[in-house]
């Protein structure tokens, strides 16, 4: 069956499907005259169904092209080679509405014989140029996010290489100290952007097991002593039914648990002062969907805290304060983890005084 017969055999109950379309819909016959327009043709022209059939589709349905040009007198869909078949997807000015992308369509009763129907399709942009928008300023944010650490290594290798001898060792040894710091900020922006991009698209793949959530806090506790941190600035607290001693078994992924774990201890160290804690629990049940029981951890510290006019955007990217080193992905990270694994994240003030983060992960199923 041919394209052509398709439409002439419509039959009138599939305008209710039609009108479902997620796309605009305008049919014009042979002459020209609206013979069909969709809910959602209507609804994109802003004009209802009645007051736009019967009307010639060219008055009625205005496209410009990029100069401004009638798109139909350019086209001429009834007076053009009849070897035509319609015309892709191109993005055109409807005056008074904007920029829609049209698809047109005819149909010929006889192979090279006249149009007897033109088929325009027309498809809303906001939301693609509203996702377009956001990834070009997410472009410019990486870009101006690379730029300051790549700057400060090229400027003090140059410097380095160029006068070597005027500065003394001490002075050589901060400069090579600071072109490592910045080489190591510049990788781990890359590997966090690389797992941001992964998560944005779904392409993150969790490789969920039993995994004591006790033994990965200590873990990352562990780490953060070796590189030279007191201790005794960690407290860890935990509840369980069975009481302090009894297992705290998350379904969870282990090393996506301790990206977790990690970002959220060295955030309490670098952005809070004071101590430390963690507490383990079962999180209240009905919090979660469908009742399933989680495991809540909260990270208190006992600085500044965040201001809860901040509170909605510490875990967006990018966001940081202006300290150095600090790349503003971390917490968007960890949010997405969390929600990957089904749970959520909050912030709050502590009753320690400082920043309080708390996030709930799935119990592990009894065995
Ligand atoms: N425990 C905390 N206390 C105070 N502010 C915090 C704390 N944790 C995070 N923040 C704020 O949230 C911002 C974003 O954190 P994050 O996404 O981990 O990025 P980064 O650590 O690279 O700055 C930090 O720059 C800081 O301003
Ligand atoms: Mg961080």
């Amino acid at each position: 069956m041919s394209e052509d017969d398709v439409v002439t055999r419509l039959p009138s109950r599939v305008d209710g499907i039609l009108d479902a379309l997620p796309d605009g819909l305008v049919v014009a016959d042979g002459e020209g005259r609206i013979e069909f327009v969709n809910a959602r043709a209507a609804r994109l022209l802003d004009c209802p169904v009645e007051a736009l059939v019967g009307r010639d589709v060219v008055d009625a349905l205005p496209l410009l092209d990029g100069a401004g040009h009638s798109w139909w007198r350019c086209i001429d869909p009834w007076g053009g080679l009849a070897t035509r078949t319609g015309h892709r997807e191109r993005m055109l000015l409807v005056p008074g509405r904007g920029q829609l992308l049209v698809t047109m369509r005819y149909v010929r009763d006889q192979r090279l014989g006249p149009v007897t129907r033109v088929l325009v399709s027309l498809r809303d942009t906001d939301a693609r140029r509203r996702a377009e928008a956001e990834n070009a300023e997410l472009i410019s944010l990486v870009a101006h996010e690379l730029r300051a650490p790549l700057a400060s290594v090229k400027g003090f290798s140059t410097t380095l290489l160029r006068r070597w001898e005027r500065f003394t060792d001490d002075q050589k040894h901060l400069m090579i100290e600071t072109i490592e710091a910045d080489a190591d900020r510049l990788a781990r922006l890359i590997h966090e952007l690389l797992d941001v991009s992964r998560l944005d698209t779904s392409r993150l793949r969790l490789d969920r097991r039993r995994v004591d959530l006790r033994a990965a806090i200590r873990h990352g506790i562990d780490r953060l002593i070796a590189s030279g941190l007191d201790a005794e600035r960690f407290q860890v607290t935990v509840e369980t039914p069975t009481g302090p001693e009894g297992d705290v078994v998350a379904w969870a992924d282990a090393d996506r648990l301790d990206q977790i774990v990690t970002n959220l201890l060295e955030n309490a160290v670098r952005h809070g002062a004071g101590r430390v804690y963690v507490h383990l629990s079962p999180d209240p049940a009905g919090r979660q969907p469908a009742g399933a029981p989680f495991w809540a951890v909260a990270v208190c510290d006992e600085g500044e805290g965040v201001r809860p006019e901040h509170h909605s955007l510490v875990f967006g990217k990018f966001w940081h304060g202006s300290r150095r080193g600090s790349t503003g992905l971390g917490l968007y990270l960890v949010r997405g983890l969390v929600e990957a694994h089904g749970g959520v994240i909050t912030v709050d003030r502590a009753s320690t005084g400082g920043a309080e983060f708390r996030f709930t992960l799935p119990m592990a199923p009894e065995i």
